[in-house]
């Protein structure tokens, strides 16, 4: 979604932010803006489209000298994305440039205000009602001026505020919406995202809601909206840049896929406990007395990530025999949820930032939940406000379909399972058992990821269908929803999971020869069930794929494609089975020309409702 970058130093300012852009152009985005502190006043330049027409808009003026701005990418939400609705957005006398990202939720009322002032509104956004209100607020001190216009506003932000009255000040805030201050020496940054500042600096300092800085080339000054001060810790991250660069892949998704055995390694690092047949994981915050007598966890999240919970569901309740509630966020936090101090709530984000997710979140602790992150990008909103948790330790996901963190996700949901079930009723063999094959699962990948020729292969013949099923049962279902999932989001072909014998009561009825039909069918307890389902597929002259069992050699006869998975243990089949789903997505997305890394309308981070 909409992304944010300041700088403020003694070099040239533009080729940061530009650079600083194109690290958040992985988040989504319609149309980019910035501006420029120059000796004559802002200058202000937009474009609708990539930031590459932002560059040919400045024309002459790229060789400005000023060091001191702020950029912006903008995925619309109040207005649609054009020029005039691009920011940043100014005050009348264009004095105060602003860039926003989030949503204004009573700019009705205070536009109807401003205009009884005199102001004159150009745009249909919500944000230049917020640049307009900091002129109004102003009287000499520009931090106090934002500080004026925040207390009457309702709803979420992260801004970044210049004015031409104030050389070598950048006034950033935040309230709901993420918002980084990066240290330099003699500069300093401001960014939604760390990504945007990661070339320059790794030592960071997050913005709390509800916080102000004052960021100059040499300090940075943090107050409470209520003007209390904070000593900001500076943290240092460890993310590097090589991590955010393709390293001659074609696409993000294309290296996050390939990166899978590396990210489960990290993933499982440290955590797995041989001779005890049990997972470590410390950062949950609960004593081994409190994990035996846990009796209701729910698991919220949105996107993928949410199938991940439908995953973690099937592992805690058969593994631990603990009940879990899986629900979409969005979908939590509106329906009065029963919840209360007995209740565990998961929350599972791969961004940390996503609205919905961190609104149930609130809602359960509210209500004296306990509640886990189950987080990747460190320090985010999500992983802040946890009573504790566990990251996945992925490293930046920059296409927009998740691949790595899906799989991350997972592997930390089995040693939760394998943790709660050792807890209770799971035997150490059991546990072994599993942990024994956790450890495979890199390897494992490593094979299929071997055999992406033959994938590419059937990509090629089915890449111009127009419609695609998938079919999983058990702890496979969710990994048929999530391999719909990534072939819409990537390729825009229709596609829909669904629990394999759920197919005679509905979906049966779209079958025909034009319909390639994706099935899990590995050997597992449900396999004779997947095959008769398959049958009824053939029998309807639809095109089976098959996700098979290394060995089974009587499936090639019955389906028309088959992909091999290596055998492993029964609960740690979506690891692998997903991966196939994965590359396939991507190649028919390439085949059909798609932008894979940013696909239409979709965003990284949603961090709106
Ligand atoms: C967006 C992304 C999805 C992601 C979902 C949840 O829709 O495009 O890929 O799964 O948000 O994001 P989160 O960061 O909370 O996992």
């Amino acid at each position: 979604m909409c992304g944010i970058v300041g700088y403020v130093g003694s070099r040239k300012a533009l080729p940061i932010l530009i650079n600083g852009l194109k690290r958040l152009e992985y988040r989504g985005y319609d149309s980019a803006g910035l501006a420029l502190l120059q000796d004559d006043g802002l200058l202000i330049s937009k474009s609708v489209g990539k930031i590459k027409h932002l560059e040919d808009a400045l024309g002459d003026r790229s060789n400005s000298q000023a060091s001191h701005g702020i950029a912006h990418t903008r995925w619309a939400t109040h207005g649609e994305p054009n020029y005039v609705n691009a920011h940043p957005h100014t005050d009348n006398n264009c004095e105060i440039a602003l860039v926003h990202n989030g949503i204004i939720e009573n700019y009705r009322t205070l536009r109807e205000y401003l205009v009884r002032q005199g102001y004159i509104i150009k745009t249909d956004t919500d944000t230049e009602i917020l640049a307009h209100l900091i002129h109004f607020s102003y009287q000499g001190d520009l931090v106090e001026a934002v500080r004026g216009a925040l207390t009457q506003v309702e709803g979420a932000y992260g801004i970044a505020v210049v004015s031409s009255l104030h050389p070598d000040l950048i006034v950033a805030a935040r309230k709901g919406s993420p918002l980084v201050i990066g240290q330099g020496v003699d500069e300093n940054f401001v960014a939604s995202d760390v990504s945007a500042m990661l070339e320059h600096t790794n030592r960071v300092v997050y913005l709390d809601d509800d916080e102000i800085a004052a960021v100059t080339p040499n300090t940075f000054e943090i107050t409470h909206i209520d003007r209390t001060r904070r000593d900001p810790q500076v943290e240092e991250i460890s993310w590097t840049l090589d991590m955010i660069e393709k390293e001659g892949f074609d696409h993000f998704m294309l290296k996050e896929i390939h990166e899978q055995p590396t990210t489960i390694r990290n993933a499982i690092r440290g955590r797995l406990n041989f001779e005890e047949g049990i997972a470590r994981l410390n950062g949950l915050n609960l004593q081994y007395d409190e994990l035996r007598t846990i009796s209701r966890i729910i698991i919220t999240a949105c996107g993928t990530s949410w199938h991940s919970a439908l995953i973690g569901k099937y592992l805690i309740e058969e593994i631990a025999r603990v009940p879990v509630e899986v629900e979409y966020a969005s979908e939590f936090r509106y329906r009065s949820p029963i919840v209360d101090s007995q209740t565990v709530l998961f929350a599972i984000s791969q961004s940390g930032e996503t609205a919905d997710t961190l609104a149930a979140m609130r809602e359960a602790k509210k209500h004296g939940a306990t509640v886990l992150g189950i987080v990747n990008a460190v320090g985010s909103t999500i992983a802040r406000e946890s009573h504790g948790g566990v990251y996945i330790h992925a490293g930046p996901e920059i296409g927009v379909a998740s691949t790595k963190a899906f799989t991350s996700q997972v592997m930390v949901l089995t040693l939760i399972a394998n943790l709660l079930g050792r807890m209770r009723n799971w035997s150490v063999a059991q546990g072994r058992e599993m942990i024994e094959a956790v450890e495979a699962i890199p390897a494992q990948i490593e094979s299929i990821l071997a055999n992406e020729d033959a994938i590419k292969a059937i990509a090629d013949a089915y890449h111009q269908a127009t419609n695609f099923l998938y079919l999983g049962r058990g702890i496979n279902f969710p990994v048929a929803l999530e391999g719909a999932l990534k072939l819409k989001e990537i390729s825009y072909i229709h596609a829909e999971g669904y629990p394999a014998a759920e197919m005679k009561h509905g979906p049966i009825a779209l079958i025909d020869e034009n319909m390639p039909v994706v099935v899990i069918a590995l050997k597992d307890p449900v396999y004779d069930k997947v095959m008769s389902n398959i049958a009824e597929v053939r029998a309807r002259n639809g095109r089976v794929i098959a996700i098979a069992t290394e060995g089974d050699t009587e499936i090639a006869d019955r389906v028309n494609e088959v992909i091999y998975i290596p055998h492993t243990h029964r609960l740690l089949t979506p690891c692998l089975a997903v991966i196939p789903l994965q590359l396939l997505s991507y190649h028919i997305a390439v085949m059909r020309d798609c932008s894979v890394d940013q696909p239409r309308n979709l965003a990284k981070s949603v961090t709106v409702e």
